[in-house]
């Protein structure tokens, strides 16, 4: 029967799933999908946390919902005091949203007010990274990076500039130290200032550890505190999006933890709700909070469901199951181990050119040839094919293409759950391995110069 749905790709036919068990989801047709994805790095307490689910069911016995103009609500401000307990002494309050495109928004709309509180209206420019991905609202779309996305929709994009992200596989120069990695780029992002206009900049976004579109590429060490050195330099505002990368995915709370330095705006999501209920939020700076009660006293902004009590409740009981629970403790050995696995078997594959990323946050970027790094013709679509073949298997991974530019360049992501089991690991790499082999198999012309025709 024909859906009424619109569907993201109305011409596919998606299985329906009906049942989620620890780390497998279940279709109608009762066939298993080990999730080594997470979804797109949502689910990282697997489908069936007794806890969470039963922490939702008993706010929505109490409370299920007050609009946040009329009332507060429990759940949302136990919540707000776990994450700030947990953040650094910098941050004091968190906006809570339903996603992480929205608690984007959220943070563009806080860093242009903060400035306007300030009395400093001239600043009107955001700077972010080329092949960023930082969500497919308009405000969030123009800060994001990946070209691909951005360009049908470019004449209704508020304007943004670009920088190089922080890719050392393909853009760190032969004999070139990580200082001095780190030092270029950041050189870079002061040029784009200046040119801008020293004192007219807003904000510079980035993802800690990018994510969906550069597939789990760490920075370089120093890199983010030679980047807190030239915003502080100019007074722009340093956001970073772990909407993706952060809860925990990378083996702490927050991924900037490894980076010596204090961001202004932290945006989180996915993990924050780990699939149970939609929710994301905005760590917000002291500063930024005390510009604000100084000068209009409120932020002009606003959803129907911000903090929703359903949600938060949720987002709550997850906070207790990483850190009570000891799940979060998990991700850096869990993480090891998968790394040590990966290589192991695409190690020396002709046609994987790394193995990135930390925690249970990891990628392989796929070439077709190691040496010169080569990608795949864009045409062949390689990512969509190990994608259609890992489900195939029973394997749900996040294969991407557009690497390199947003049209070259392929590479699969995996967001493992926390509480998979070595087993899960090395089902992952079984089924992951014959999925880039037959989607290999049924492009024998993956190779350069390969012909659009070749498609499927
Ligand atoms: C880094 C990053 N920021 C923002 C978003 C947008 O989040 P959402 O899809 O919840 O709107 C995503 C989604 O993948 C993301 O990876």
């Amino acid at each position: 029967m024909a859906t009424h749905v619109f569907h993201r790709d109305p011409r596919i036919a998606y299985p329906v799933a009906v049942r989620g068990e620890g780390c497998y989801l279940y279709d109608r047709e009762g066939k298993r999908y080990l999730d080594a994805s997470g979804g797109a790095s949502v689910s990282c307490l697997g489908h069936s946390d007794r806890a969470v689910i039963e922490a939702i069911q008993r706010q929505l016995e109490k409370l299920p919902f007050a609009h946040t103009s009329f009332f507060s609500n429990e759940p949302m401000e136990a919540l707000a005091d776990a994450l700030i307990a947990r953040a650094p002494k910098a941050f004091e309050k968190v906006y809570f949203v339903s996603g992480g495109s929205e608690a984007i928004e959220a943070s563009l709309k806080l860093a242009r007010q903060y400035f306007v509180e300030k009395g400093e209206p001239q600043r009107r420019h955001l700077i972010a990274r080329r092949q960023s991905y930082h969500g497919n609202t308009l405000g969030a779309l123009a800060v994001g990076g990946n070209a691909w996305r951005r360009k049908q929709f470019e004449p209704l994009l508020i304007s943004a500039t670009h920088v190089s992200p922080c890719y050392p596989y393909r853009d760190r120069k032969a004999g070139e130290t990580d200082a001095a990695y780190a030092e270029r780029l950041a050189n870079e992002l002061e040029a784009a200032i200046l040119r801008l206009g020293r004192d007219s900049v807003i904000a510079f976004v980035a993802e800690t550890v990018a994510g969906a579109t550069l597939g789990a590429v760490a920075p370089v060490p120093g890199y983010f505190q030679r980047v807190r050195e030239v915003c502080d330099r100019y007074g722009v505002l340093l956001i970073l999006d772990e909407v993706m990368c952060g809860m925990g995915r990378c083996g702490a709370l927050w991924a900037f933890d490894e980076e010596g330095m204090v961001p202004d705006l932290v945006t989180i999501a996915k993990g924050l709700g780990a699939g149970y209920q939609p929710i994301g939020g905005v760590m917000v700076s002291k500063k930024i909070c005390e510009a604000i009660a100084a000068g209009s006293g409120f932020f002009q902004h606003g959803h129907t469901y911000l903090g929703h009590a359903a949600a938060c409740a949720g987002a709550l009981a997850v906070q207790e199951r990483l850190h009570a629970g000891g799940l979060l403790a998990r991700v850096t050995p869990l993480g090891e181990l998968l790394d040590q696995k990966l290589r192991a078997t695409f190690g020396s594959h002709p046609n994987v050119g790394e193995i990135r990323g930390r925690g249970l946050f990891r990628a392989i970027e796929l070439v077709a040839d190691r040496a010169t790094k080569e990608p795949f013709d864009p045409a062949l679509r390689l990512h969509a094919r190990v994608k259609k073949e890992a489900l195939a298997a029973g394997l749900m991974c996040y294969p991407m293409g557009g690497t390199l530019d947003g049209s070259r360049g392929d590479h699969v992501l995996l967001a493992p759950p926390f509480i998979a089991e070595e087993a899960h690991l090395d089902e992952c790499i079984e089924k992951l391995e014959r999925a880039l082999r037959a989607a290999l198999a049924a492009a024998p012309s993956a190779a350069p110069g390969a012909k659009a025709s070749m498609v499927g």
